[in-house]
């Protein structure tokens, strides 16, 4: 697909064909216009899309997280931060602030003693996958391993978790927005009702640990900042996983050869989802940031008050880095890539989502060799989402367990 204005105009980039295949589209600016602007449904930001300038705009603090940036100097004032406490959305200190107290419960070890709950959360779902017949893989699977995952990992328990997974599909789907603000609202109430109980019943899970969490000097995390990070938890940890594994298993279904090469060594499921989220990756474009002064990327410059995209599935498959990027191929080390972002916001959950893929896109390969796609790959449709990258549903024929 050539892309046709130049300069500073606005191209109409997330329309039509785009959704079925971005691919093209990304090349074409990568290669032409590396930094441009691009209309999105609600406004228009500058995307950029080659590698290097991406890994550098990651980490120039020139790109904030304050939407205020965006406003006439004058208007800034009395204007709130954020809309929610949410360290995504907030720079140096006060994501620093956030960050660090998270940290001391989202450890390393606790991602560790995590796997084999997660194993297990992909077994009681491999085990209720009807063994003939045509199945939804995206409801049936590719969506519940991540929300079920994140309740094992919050402490939600086990009778509340039919609504926690309600409301978060709400939440993540494409939902009436009067919908989906009012599933918001009943996660918060219900999250803010259960931080009470853990409070006085704590348990072993991450709300707990959060609820305990001080640092040297006696912070804490308030009330509303604890909702709002069991919140950035569900929706970071839930809207992107599920489109790992998506996209994971179509990658698979739609690459016979790779498929069979992962069969036979199943140890390649590693560097395996790695370059499953080079190849489609699934924040396809990292969230908004806004500048406070000029930048310039590629010899464009971005005026202050701009925002920006740093268009994470165009970078992935940049020549400059990566060798035959439009190849899917399990065994490269694609561990360079930028899907996972760079710098201080780098994914909290990185390890529990690699985690999550191995087991989930592993498992469901070993278990159901007979699993194939039900339509053509063209009849697939995705998310029309300027963010994210995934399939609305797979559906498939199960086959023989
Ligand atoms: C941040 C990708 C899974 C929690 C990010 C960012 C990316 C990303 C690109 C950077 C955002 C930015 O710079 O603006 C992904 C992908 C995932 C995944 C591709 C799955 C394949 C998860 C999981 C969790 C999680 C499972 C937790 C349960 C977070 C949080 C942040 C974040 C809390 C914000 C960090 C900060 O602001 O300091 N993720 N993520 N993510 N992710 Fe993930």
């Amino acid at each position: 697909m050539a892309l046709t204005t130049t300069g500073t105009e606005q191209h109409d980039l997330f329309s039509g064909a785009f959704w079925q295949d971005p691919h093209p589209a990304y090349t074409a600016l990568r290669d032409e216009e590396p930094v441009r602007k691009v209309a999105l449904p609600d406004g228009e930001a500058w995307l950029i899309t080659r590698y290097a300038d991406v890994r550098e705009a990651f980490v120039d603090p020139r790109l904030s997280k304050d939407w205020r940036y965006t406003l006439p100097e004058d208007q800034r004032a009395g204007q709130p931060a954020a809309p929610t406490p949410m360290m995504i959305l907030m720079d140096p200190p006060d994501h620093t602030r956030l960050r660090k107290l998270v940290s001391r419960s989202f450890t390393v070890r606790r991602m560790n003693e995590l796997r084999p709950r997660v194993e297990e959360i992909a077994q009681e779902l491999l085990d209720r996958l009807p063994s003939e017949g045509t199945v939804d893989l995206m409801r049936e699977y590719a969506f519940q391993v991540p929300v079920l995952v994140i309740c094992e990992l919050l402490g939600v328990p086990a009778e509340d978790r039919d609504d926690f997974s309600a409301w978060s599909s709400v939440m993540v789907d494409e939902s009436p927005a009067e919908e989906k603000f009012a599933a918001m609202g009943k996660l918060h109430g219900y999250l803010t009702e259960l931080l009470e109980r853990k409070r006085t019943e704590p348990d072993e899970a991450l709300l707990s640990s959060l609820l305990a969490v001080s640092d040297e000097d006696g912070d804490r995390l308030s009330s509303e900042e604890l909702v709002a990070m069991a919140m950035l938890l569900l929706i970071a940890g839930h809207e992107t996983t599920v489109n790992l594994i998506g996209n994971g298993v179509l990658a698979l279904l739609t690459h016979p050869e790779q498929r069979a090469q992962l069969a036979a060594d199943p140890s390649l499921i590693t560097s395996a989802v790695e370059e499953f989220l080079r190849f489609e990756s699934p924040v396809s474009n990292a969230p908004m940031r806004f500048t406070s002064e000029d930048v310039t990327y590629s010899g464009v410059t971005i005026p202050a008050g701009s925002t920006v995209m740093l268009g994470l599935a165009a970078a992935n498959r940049d020549p400059e880095w990566a060798e035959r990027p439009e190849e899917l191929d399990l065994g490269r080390d694609s561990s360079a890539g930028v899907f996972f972002g760079h710098g201080i916001h780098f994914c909290l959950g990185a390890q529990l989502a690699r985690n999550e893929g191995r087991a989930a896109i592993g498992m469901l390969l070993e278990q159901r060799p007979e699993l194939a796609l039900a339509v053509a790959p063209e009849e697939l449709t995705y998310r029309e989402s300027s963010l994210v990258r995934g399939l609305t549903s797979m559906p498939v024929v199960a086959g023989p367990a």
